[in-house]
């Protein structure tokens, strides 16, 4: 495969991840980095991917604390490694963030299935919780409420670090795209 090739078809792996849960990069880690400068890291399902605008979807609560420090630095790394490609995709770029009310939450929150908005009804993210409420189900009128708590984070990918995982020659070739997710600059690297 040559550059473009590869480029592609990390790109299509994104495609499908985001399509279906067979994947391994279903989920994959989001890196920002705090108020007091240290990184943060969690894991986060990957909802869509565009290969024509090299961007990323995930939805949060947006009382958690990414979405405070996401305000704050729209700067993220994410990671994901698929063991059966044997490929660790690192990509940096930025962050937009569509609240409660926005036009991008309401039409995420539209395709999501009643089970999923469910998980946007209990408290607070992080907050302490009394242990005899753990395992409870959340109140069927909670639809309304996790509306009103749900975010779409919209990542927009500047640089791509392609690494794959071979027997005894290891890959990676890294990629740069421009404002538009045109492909910029394209090379090999040592491994
Ligand atoms: C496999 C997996 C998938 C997850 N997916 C999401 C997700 O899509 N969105 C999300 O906000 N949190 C998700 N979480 C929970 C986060 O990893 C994290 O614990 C939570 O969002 C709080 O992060 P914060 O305190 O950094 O804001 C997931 C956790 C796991 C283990």
């Amino acid at each position: 495969m040559d550059l473009h090739d590869i480029n592609a078809s990390a790109w299509a792996e994104l495609e499908a991840a985001a399509a279906g849960p067979q994947s391994g990069f279903r989920y994959v880690n989001l890196c920002s980095v705090d108020a007091e400068n240290r990184p943060q890291a969690r894991m986060v399902v990957l909802r869509a991917a565009d290969r024509a605008t090299r961007s990323l979807e995930f939805h949060t609560d947006t009382r958690s604390p990414k979405w405070l420090e996401l305000s704050a630095n729209p700067h993220v790394t994410v990671l994901g490694f698929c063991p059966q490609a044997r490929l660790q995709l690192r990509l940096q770029g930025t962050v937009e963030r569509h609240g409660p009310g926005s036009e991008g939450a309401d039409a995420a929150w539209e395709k999501l299935p009643n089970r999923t908005r469910m998980t946007y009804t209990g408290g607070p993210p992080g907050d302490e919780c009394a242990f005899e409420t753990v395992g409870e189900l959340p109140e069927p009128r909670g639809e309304v409420e996790g509306k009103a708590r749900f975010g779409v984070l919209s990542f927009r990918a500047r640089t791509l670090d392609w690494f794959q995982l071979r027997q005894q020659d290891n890959r990676r070739a890294l990629f740069s795209y421009d404002e538009t997710g045109a492909l910029t600059h394209r090379r090999w690297v040592n491994a």
